[in-house]
């Protein structure tokens, strides 16, 4: 049986804990070592499931990899496969971020494509339109996206939509482009940002990034760097809304307070107490959250991975909310775990209204994808009684041991295989 977690509910949780770095930033900067023949170190990377993942991945594509601790360097002397296969591709999307920089490096790639998942459909449409704006010649064999370029060329790219790994899979590959690429529309998310940082380290010239134009002038070839990943943002403000919703007092440690500004800002109008340092958050829950509605939307606005562990706040709150989704249209599974806890929650289509209870109850319920699971595990927190979360390998796949980081502020949970 898949790994379970056991939490006995009703501790207000206490002390200080630090945030891992951000699984989103160390994806892609794992698949920028495509770009270089020259080692590419990474500091601070996160040991998750889908870090280990992405390093199968590069490695199968012809990386040499060396993990220690938190730190990874890859180095990939030449491209030996240009195939992302169905099996590493179905189990993680993110492996989609490998297109760019193989067709970049070595004029081909064949890539899986995704297929659907937990929260929706998510096509890469925008990846391959923007790529053959780049001049790839793009097709779809067999349930594989088989793109091929002698030389990708600079062009001005506008997509439909805001796309976090689509952005970033056109910034790499542009990077190695002849002339200039524009990006229109570009997603704005620090991981964006942080991905860029990486490869103008690398030798990449890149300007815009964090805004929604990215200019790229291509150069022939990129070298090695050493990079920091920046810290996870969602796994913060997940850890800070555990200290809000037990009524604790928490101090979340080694975070950028600019990378949650829209968290901060809804949580503040919950009634939640903030301290915003330098590069920390202390929070201090109140008795009871007040209502509030939330829309997510692209970076800066609220952020779609918060909005399962912020319904799980407003399920308690005084009063009636509305949470919008407008990125994901399938993202509300943990609506009918969180009502099997006593939340009461009805949803059409993207909107769920939340009417507040006092209190949840301790039940056994699945985790479906990786936010709901931290959703989930933040009603255990709370509840009178026992909560069973099973399917935790959800919440691996992109929390770094997130229990134990809850049991050192007191928390009640115990892992069972
Ligand atoms: N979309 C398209 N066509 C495309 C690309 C996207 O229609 O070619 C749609 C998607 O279906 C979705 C919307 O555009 O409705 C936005 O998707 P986006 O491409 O921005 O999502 P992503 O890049 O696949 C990243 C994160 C997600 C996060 C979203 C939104 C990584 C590895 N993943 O996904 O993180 O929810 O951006 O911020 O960066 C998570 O960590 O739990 C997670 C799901």
């Amino acid at each position: 049986m898949p790994a379970r977690l056991e939490i006995e509910g009703g501790v207000s949780l206490r002390g200080s804990v630090r945030a891992s770095a951000a699984k989103n930033a160390a994806l892609p900067a794992l698949a920028a070592a495509l770009l270089s023949a020259k080692p590419v170190r990474l500091t601070n990377v996160p040991d998750l499931v889908d870090v280990r993942t992405m390093i199968r991945l590069v490695e199968t594509l012809g990386a040499a990899v060396r993990r220690e601790g938190e730190e990874v360097v890859t180095r990939v002397e030449r491209v030996a496969s240009d195939v992302a296969p169905y099996e590493l591709v179905s189990t993680m999307r993110a492996s989609v971020l490998v297109l760019g920089p193989l067709v970049a490096r070595h004029g081909s790639a064949r890539v899986a494509l995704p297929g659907g998942c937990a929260i929706g459909v998510r096509p890469i449409d925008q990846h391959l339109k923007g790529l053959a704006r780049l001049g790839a010649e793009i097709a779809i064999e067999s349930g594989y996206v088989v793109a091929r370029a002698s030389r990708l060329k600079g062009a001005r790219i506008a997509t439909d939509l805001v796309t976090v790994t689509g952005t970033e899979n056109l910034m790499m590959a542009a990077a190695l482009a002849e002339g200039t690429t524009v990006i229109e529309n570009a997603a704005r998310e620090p991981e964006v940002v942080d991905v860029a940082n990486l490869l103008v380290e690398m030798g990449a010239r890149i300007d815009g990034a964090g805004t929604a134009r990215i200019t790229i002038e291509g150069v022939p070839e990129l070298d090695g760097a050493t990079h920091r990943i920046i810290p996870d943002r969602i796994e913060a403000g997940t850890l800070i809304v555990a200290g809000a919703i037990t009524r604790g007092e928490v101090t979340v440690t080694d975070l950028v307070p600019d990378h949650l500004t829209a968290l901060l800002a809804k949580l503040d109008e919950c009634g939640v107490l903030l301290e915003v340092g330098h590069d920390s958050v202390r929070v201090r829950g109140p008795e009871r959250p007040r209502s509030a509605d939330v829309t997510t939307s692209p970076f800066p606005g609220f952020p779609t991975d918060m909005q399962a562990q912020v319904m799980t706040l407003l399920g308690l709150a005084d009063g009636q909310a509305r949470v919008t989704e407008t990125i994901f249209e399938n993202r509300f599974m943990h609506v009918a775990e969180l009502a099997r806890m006593g939340a009461r929650i009805d949803t059409d289509g993207a909107i769920a209204i939340i009417r507040g209870v006092p209190r949840y109850q301790g039940a056994p319920v699945m985790a479906s994808d990786l936010r709901a699971s931290a959703a989930l595990v933040l009603a255990g927190l709370v509840a009178q009684g026992r909560t069973t979360v099973s399917r935790v390998y959800h919440l691996d796949r992109g929390y770094e041991r997130l229990e134990e980081k809850l049991v050192a502020l007191g928390a009640r949970i115990e892992r069972r295989p």
